[in-house]
């Protein structure tokens, strides 16, 4: 997928300087930015400041305009973005986008625009409460239109109340989701859902210059990953070194030995309800890389290995109510070894490749496997690209985790 593409509205209120935090943190995460500020917006954030972090003019014009190409500039731009946020909204904005006012680029291209708008409102706690605000924020969510605060919190005027803007990480992180899944971030499959992956192999150092590794690719865990963000989920990746994009709307954590691996993924397990280990973790280490380069004229080194933490394995107790995954590539089938290691490890589900064959798994670009789980029967899904077969596996997983729940409510009830 390309990168998602954001167009930020910005208007004249207080918290307008954090709209430089959110391009920032939207660049972060791969999206590409436009912004479009209204007339009072520019007395408390320079076009300048936005214009360099973005990398792109600035639309500050009052009234329609061509681009020189025989083009409005509102159309162009509604036909441009994926998603459109507005951060801060003034109540004045919101007012204005409820009845449909067209007076200027910002709202000329959101009358234009027909894909997901998220509004992060900032006011005083006041005027949010006002009848004619709540009005009008009833109209846009009846709309469609998606929502992103205000907070509790100290206010510009120094009371504390219902107003503030929300952090701009938030605000870029739910924008994204929403360009990137078309709407899905906040009614897709996995919306409101974390979801935690690992992916590629670990690099264990013998010395500043090699290192114990294997050939996983890394493409299984990153083709996971961008269906659980399209699907709406909250994603992170933990990735071991390898040379792939990162996927649209996933947060990236680059690691190169295991025991990184495990911090990362341990770090972030706790929120997560799902938890996919594709990651080829090197099973051992040299116990005591060197501290500089080993030399040749040395004669052959000794390598004395130790063992590395088997992270899945520590999962159930650091993320006791996640479903757990784990991936194993193996050049043997067997059955009963598939479910002595969901047992071993603690999995919910085991996915099994069979690395022997070089049409499928490590470096490939499909992948066939064989689903094991502690529920159920074995299920095959056939050879297909690594991409379908992650929209398979997320929809199995999804599943699970559905009906797990509703189980809970059962047992509850
Ligand atoms: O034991 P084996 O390596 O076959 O298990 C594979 C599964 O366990 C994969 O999901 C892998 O990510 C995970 N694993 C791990 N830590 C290790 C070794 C494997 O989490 N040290």
């Amino acid at each position: 997928m390309s990168r998602p593409r954001v167009l930020l509205g910005v208007t004249g209120g207080i918290a307008a300087y954090k709209s430089t935090d959110v391009v920032r943190r939207l660049i972060e995460r791969g999206c590409e930015v436009k912004c479009a500020l209204t007339r009072s917006a520019g007395s408390f954030v320079t076009p300048l400041s936005l214009e360099v972090l973005s990398g792109h003019a600035v639309y500050e014009q009052e009234y329609l305009t061509a681009n020189g190409r025989g083009e409005e500039s509102h159309i162009v731009a509604a036909q441009w973005a994926d998603a459109v946020c507005v951060a801060p909204a003034t109540a004045h904005l919101m007012a204005r986008l409820a009845l449909g006012l067209a007076d200027d680029f910002l709202t000329t291209t959101l009358l234009a625009f027909t894909g997901p708008v998220l509004l992060a409102p900032a006011m005083h706690s006041d005027m949010w409460s006002h009848a004619a605000t709540a009005a009008h924020v009833e109209t846009l969510s009846n709309r469609g239109v998606h929502f992103v605060g205000p907070e509790e919190g100290p206010l510009a005027s120094g009371e504390v109340g219902v107003g503030r803007m929300s952090e701009p990480v938030d605000v870029a992180e739910a924008v994204m989701r929403l360009a990137v899944s078309g709407g899905a971030g906040v009614t897709g499959a996995l919306a409101g859902r974390r979801v935690l992956i690992s992916a590629g192999p670990t690099h264990e150092p013998i010395d500043p210059v090699r290192y114990l590794g294997n050939r996983s690719s890394g493409k299984m865990g990153f083709a996971l990953a961008a269906e659980a963000a399209r699907q709406g989920a909250s994603t992170t990746l933990v990735a071991g070194p390898v040379a792939l994009p990162t996927p649209a709307g996933v947060e990236r954590i680059d690691v190169t030995t295991a025991f990184e691996m495990r911090d990362a993924v341990y770090r972030h397990a706790g929120e997560a309800e799902l938890i996919v280990m594709t990651a080829a973790v090197a099973d051992f280490r040299p116990s005591s890389p060197a501290g500089g380069k080993i030399k040749r004229a040395r004669g052959v080194p000794t390598l004395e290995l130790e063992e590395n933490p088997d992270i899945l394995a520590g999962l159930p107790e650091v993320a006791p109510r996640a479903l757990l995954v784990g991936f194993a590539a193996e050049t043997e089938p067997s059955v009963e070894e598939a479910t002595a290691k969901l047992a071993r490890k603690g999995a919910d589900f085991l996915i099994w490749n069979d690395v022997s064959r070089s049409d499928i798994g490590f470096g490939a670009e499909n992948n066939e496997v064989t689903v094991y789980s502690r529920s159920g029967e074995p299920s095959h899904l056939e050879r297909r690209p690594k991409e379908e077969l992650a929209v398979a596996l997320i929809d199995l997983f999804r599943d699970a985790l559905e009906d797990r729940e509703r189980s809970a409510v059962g047992t509850a009830g």
